[in-house]
């Protein structure tokens, strides 16, 4: 049984800059790049590098790059009968920005990831008789209520990465089984401020009274907030020279289902899962930064 990622494919062009521009600034960057990303891509190629026999249900557009695009998820192993092209629209697109210290802002225009809706999902029943769905929130909501509807009927195990921030109804809180936000996100969820570990605690109580089995609040440097039935423990990451985060919370949730989907026990994939967004963040770019399970592997064994 399969992995099933429902999510967004973007476009990201990157530009470097050593600081962000103020409102009004212009400033002139380097190292301009156009590389596969968007959360969902990007988590259904960290789940296939790590291992997991992984499907993207997803829409491109009509433009030139989304065969490009098609061609490095096949690459990848990804089963990609489930990519729609939608005439009319462009695939989505990212515009990054990375400063020196190797944070990133980023505008979106959804293009045809707004074309996944409920409607269109229903084409694609089948991929939902799987063994896990992984979700993020760069897709309509309804299609995220629709899958997790259908995967949790059939008995599948849900996880949601909630990524952008943003409020979410309880209806689909309650349709989840794991959930992945990272500080910022899981504040929007909450309500809680999470900037130490009694706030990623508290936090994680109201997400297990939202119906939620497992919270993990990824913590950056500090490493992630592993509570299971309101039992939490901060587990430590690895420390890595970051050249560029894009798509390193991505790399994290992929890994992690995919040590999950072969057998890891929670607590081992969770570093598993850092071990992959370590090497990410080392790298430039989204797609291009992610590891391969090997690399993860040795990683972890010098540690
Ligand atoms: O999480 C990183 C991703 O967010 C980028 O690849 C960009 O496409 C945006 O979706």
């Amino acid at each position: 049984m399969t992995l099933t990622v429902t999510g967004s494919i973007n476009i990201d062009h990157v530009i470097r800059l050593p600081q962000f521009p103020r409102p009004g600034e212009t400033l002139t960057g380097s190292d301009y790049r156009i590389v596969p990303g968007g959360k969902g891509a990007n988590q259904a190629v960290a789940a296939a590098r790590a291992g997991a026999d992984t499907r993207l249900v997803a829409c491109v557009g009509e433009d030139a790059m989304a065969k490009t695009l098609l061609d490095g998820f096949a690459a990848d192993g990804i089963n990609i009968n489930a990519i729609d092209t939608v005439a009319g629209v462009n695939t989505g697109v990212a515009l990054i920005q990375v400063n020196d210290a190797g944070e990133n802002t980023i505008a979106l225009a959804a293009g045809a990831n707004a074309e996944l809706t409920p409607a269109r999902l229903e084409h694609h029943a089948s991929a939902l008789y799987c063994k896990q769905l992984l979700l993020q929130l760069e897709i309509p909501l309804e299609t995220n209520l629709a899958a997790a509807r259908a995967a949790r009927e059939q008995g599948a195990q849900v996880i949601l990465n909630p990524a952008p921030a943003r409020a979410l109804p309880a209806e689909l809180l309650a349709l989840v089984d794991l959930i992945t936000p990272n500080e910022t996100e899981a504040e929007r969820l909450t309500g809680i401020a999470v900037s130490d570990e009694s706030g990623a605690d508290a936090a994680a109580k109201v997400l297990h009274a939202s119906g939620i089995a497992t919270v993990i609040i990824t913590l950056g440097a500090r490493g992630v907030w592993l509570s299971e039935q309101g039992q939490g423990r901060r587990i430590p990451g690895f420390s890595v020279q970051a050249v560029d985060t894009t798509a390193a919370g991505d790399t994290f949730n992929g890994a992690l289902v995919a040590a999950l989907q072969q057998g890891m026990a929670l607590e081992p994939a969770v570093r598993f899962a850092q071990g992959a967004a370590a090497i990410s963040v080392t790298r430039p770019g989204a797609q291009t930064s992610v590891p391969w399970k090997a690399e993860i592997e040795a990683l972890l064994e010098q540690a």
